[in-house]
């Protein structure tokens, strides 16, 4: 028993004298697609313990919280800037990440917390130097911008805009001929037919700056402008990604200071639509409402001023009551939430539960924005990507797919072009749909600070209801629950009175004339979406 309670402590004095100190600056590269961009690990080991901080491109340094190591391991958390919550005025509480990494041989391979889209998973670190780093680097000053002229309307965008972009389904990976793929499918798969114009290349695309400031771009796009004619070909669009702070949210190169000369660029290049992502802007600037919209105001400013038409489409997941300035800063649409997935839940979540009560900001010209489509990549059912669009199209909600054009089913290709479905989404009215039933309550629907307005949930029966151009209406009936469900629109919530002709806008055949309601059995996380005729 002595013998053995000897061995093992002499086992663990040997794993401790023999375990290689981690003090010291580790790198790893941060996208499969992309050399350039690295995570920092500067590690300082007492005995068991880990200091230290980590530095990311697109983040100030974050210090390292609770590092410990033990055998081959290391653990650590850090915390950083939240992004806020929708709505918020004051400044989000921070977000703690925990991660945990193996010493192999000479590396250090960290699993990477889900949530990262894009990001390599594990991250392979070497180490650089094994001198024990200095401390933190402190952070720069914040910037705050006190005020901004309105930016006039650029006169695009009057019903909302269609097309695809590349971040759900490539996210880091995305390339040229990815881009013109998409941009042969669409022009050929009825898509183009059908209203969808842009092909919108997401983050990922940007390198560094020349000595000039000119911004430049990565290997994965060797040259824009040919791109950009390709596209312009297929009778097209080309959309571009950008941000007002130093980084983007995968840590490329994005505007600040270079707003001016990165809209003549895009101009340049033959861009005619920018997603401007706030990003690490909360490392840079203060936090205030006014400096967040000041420093959109420059760039919906220097898109006017570049000679191009360009969509301004602002994405900053809602902050700031974004709702009430985004017009004001140039926008022709704004996020409203934070990141879309392919998943039921999210779907409820920011389709269902955080857009009532937005239709009073939305109209031609300046839509709000619920994110891209997640149709077509996998992760949900058929009958939930019908919903998917359904619910878009009635919220006037940008239509950009998020899948790969190239290789869809075909009852994928159908939901996307559902021109019936179309009309609505494009109808010149402009008019977003409001749930009808159950009612948003009085007080959170004259509340236009927002609030917390957008967590209200509807129950599993919804009906959205939108009033259309020709003086008809668009329903959808919805059945978020886990069976199938008879759900009923009430002519006295949709504000009509009489008989009615009833279209059934996925089965594309007339139901015939109602009076007072019309209501339909509907398949749980289903839709049935229908046109009431004047
Ligand atoms: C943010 C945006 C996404 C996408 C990524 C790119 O998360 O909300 O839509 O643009 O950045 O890094």
């Amino acid at each position: 028993m002595k013998w053995l309670r000897f061995c093992a402590a002499a086992l663990a004095c040997a794993a401790v004298a023999n375990a290689q100190s981690l003090t010291g600056r580790w790198e790893a590269r941060m996208y499969q697609a992309d050399e350039g961009r690295k995570m920092v690990l500067a590690l300082t080991q007492q005995g068991s313990t880990v200091t230290g901080y980590v530095l990311q491109p697109n983040t100030t340094g974050v210090a390292i919280l609770e590092g410990k190591v033990a055998g081959n391991a290391l653990t650590f958390a850090v915390e950083r800037a939240g992004r806020g919550a929708r709505g918020a005025t004051t400044p989000p509480p921070p977000v703690r990440t925990s991660y945990s990494a193996v010493l192999q041989g000479d590396k250090l391979v960290m699993t990477v917390p889900a949530g990262g889209r894009g990001l390599l998973n594990p991250m392979e670190f070497a180490r650089v130097s094994t001198a024990a780093p200095g401390p933190l680097p402190p952070p720069a000053p914040r910037i705050s911008l006190t005020s901004y002229n309105p930016v006039p309307y650029n006169g695009l965008a009057k019903t909302p805009p269609m097309g695809w972009n590349s971040w759900n389904k490539f996210a880091g990976a995305v390339t040229d001929k990815d881009v013109r793929g998409m941009a042969d499918a669409m022009a050929g798969n009825g898509m183009k037919a059908a209203g969808y114009i842009y092909v919108n290349i997401d983050d990922t695309w940007e390198a560094d700056r020349d000595a000039n400031g000119m911004i430049r771009t990565n290997s994965k796009f060797p040259d824009m402008k040919a791109l950009s004619d390709y596209v312009h070909g297929k009778g097209l669009k080309l959309g571009i990604y950008s941000g007002p702070g130093p980084f983007t949210c995968a840590g490329y190169e994005a505007s600040i200071n270079h707003d001016t000369q990165d809209a003549k660029q895009y101009a340049a290049w033959g861009v005619d639509y920018l997603k401007y992502d706030w990003c690490s802007g909360g490392t840079v600037y203060d936090g205030a409402s006014m400096t967040q919209q000041a420093a959109y105001a420059k760039m919906g400013e220097a898109l006017l001023k570049s000679g191009r038409k360009i969509v301004f489409s602002l994405c900053q997941y809602g902050q700031n009551d974004v709702g009430s300035w985004g017009a004001k800063v140039g926008g022709n649409a704004w996020r409203t939430t934070g990141d879309i997935r392919d998943t039921w839940q999210s779907l409820v979540d920011i389709g269902f539960n955080q857009q009532v009560g937005r239709e009073k900001f939305s109209g031609p010209g300046h839509w709000n924005d619920p994110d891209m489509l997640e149709i077509g990549n996998g992760g949900m059912t058929t009958t939930e990507y019908q919903t998917h669009m359904s619910l878009w199209c009635l919220l006037a909600a940008p239509l950009l797919a998020g899948n790969d054009l190239r290789s869809m089913k075909p009852e994928i290709l159908e939901i996307l072009t559902n021109k019936e479905a179309i009309a609505v989404n494009q109808d010149k009215l402009g008019k977003q749909a409001v749930r009808v039933s159950p009612p948003v309550p009085a007080d959170q629907a004259a509340d236009t600070s927002v609030k917390e307005l957008h967590n209200a949930t509807g129950g599993d029966l919804q009906v959205f209801s939108r009033p259309l151009a020709d003086g008809g209406h668009a329903v959808g009936l919805f059945n978020l629950g886990a069976a199938t469900a008879k759900v009923t629109a009430k002519w006295s919530d949709i504000g009509i009175k009489g008989s009615h002709k009833v279209r059934d806008l996925w089965t594309h055949a007339d139901r015939g004339a109602f009076t007072g309601e019309f209501s339909a059995d509907v398949p749980s996380h289903g839709v049935v979406m229908i046109k009431i005729a004047k």
